[in-house]
């Protein structure tokens, strides 16, 4: 990582991936409510970085909430039971025997088949595995810049089909799963649904343009037969996910991380059976995608 070198920064101090994508911010206490000028630019570094990790800090989880609430309004988190007396807050605990697989195990921008995807999802580590764990994400910004101009144009004007069928329709892999699982799945025919948005997308704020299409979530393009769309988003797929655009985020005891999840896909890595994982987290509401 690398300290910024003139730092637009006053109230915080930043350290970035040497990418840009992924940094960690310091000089904040999250228990308490920020100043207007610290919230300013906790929400400009993230828009800068896209995934931004606070280090040391203990939130309970009214605090978790209001800081989520400082940065908008709660998402809404379909198909997962939220904690008890915390409807906004999914509590995402795999115990040391578990042997489903662990939740977020495949590459994806959340809940992207809802009409309006959350913007950020907050993610706060109560117990960390002494190994395996990370969570991978991909910059879809820098993937989608690296295409060939041809390619951008032939992209420009598709529309993604996105369903959450394939992980909680009826016949989905939660559907068929036979392991124990802590995490209360809700398996619904509401996730068969489908609805399109732009294959490429502009964010809101920093009008740079992202491919918003995951392998989990992104099920098909518009108007092309199922052959050709898995051709298209297999390449992209292989595409996003080389090393050069996954930010590798290590998790440490009591450490929040906020992502956008307009312009990444994230990947939850296992590799800590016999480990419990213990993590809080809740959603920011997001816009249509345009
Ligand atoms: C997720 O939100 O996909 C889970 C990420 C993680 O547990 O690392």
């Amino acid at each position: 990582m690398s300290q910024d070198a003139e730092s637009p920064y006053r109230t915080i101090r930043v350290t970035a991936e040497p990418s840009g994508f992924g940094a960690e911010i310091v000089g904040l206490d999250l228990a308490h409510p920020l100043s207007k000028g610290a919230l300013a630019e906790v929400k400009a570094a993230w828009a800068r970085h896209a995934v931004v990790a606070f280090p040391d800090q203990p939130l309970t989880l009214d605090q978790l909430e209001a800081f989520t609430q400082a940065i908008g309004p709660f998402g809404e988190d379909p198909f997962i039971k939220p904690m008890p007396g915390h409807p906004n807050v999914l509590e995402l605990r795999r115990e040391p025997d578990e042997k489903a697989t662990n939740f977020g195990a495949g590459w994806h921008s959340d809940w992207s088949f809802q009409q309006a995807p959350p913007a950020a999802t907050l993610l706060h580590s109560e117990v960390v595995p002494p190994v395996g764990g990370d969570t991978l994400f991909c910059d879809c910004v820098r993937a989608y810049e690296a295409l060939s101009e041809v390619m951008k144009q032939m992209l420009a004007p598709l529309m993604a089909v996105h369903s959450a069928g394939r992980a909680y329709g009826t016949q989905g892999v939660f559907a068929k799963e036979t392991a124990r699982r802590t995490l209360q799945i809700v398996v619904s025919p509401e996730a068969d649904k489908s609805l399109t948005h732009p294959l490429v997308r502009t964010h809101p704020l920093t009008g740079r343009k992202a491919l918003f299409i995951s392998p989990v979530y992104t099920v098909g393009i518009e108007g092309m037969t199922p052959k050709e769309s898995t051709a298209i988003l297999g390449h992209l797929f292989q595409h996003m996910t080389q090393d050069e655009f996954i930010y590798r985020h290590r998790w440490r005891p009591k450490m929040l991380l906020m992502w956008d999840n307009r312009c990444t896909m994230h990947f939850a890595e296992g590799g800590y059976d016999g480990h419990l994982r213990l993590m809080h987290r809740t959603t920011v509401a997001g816009d249509v995608p345009r």
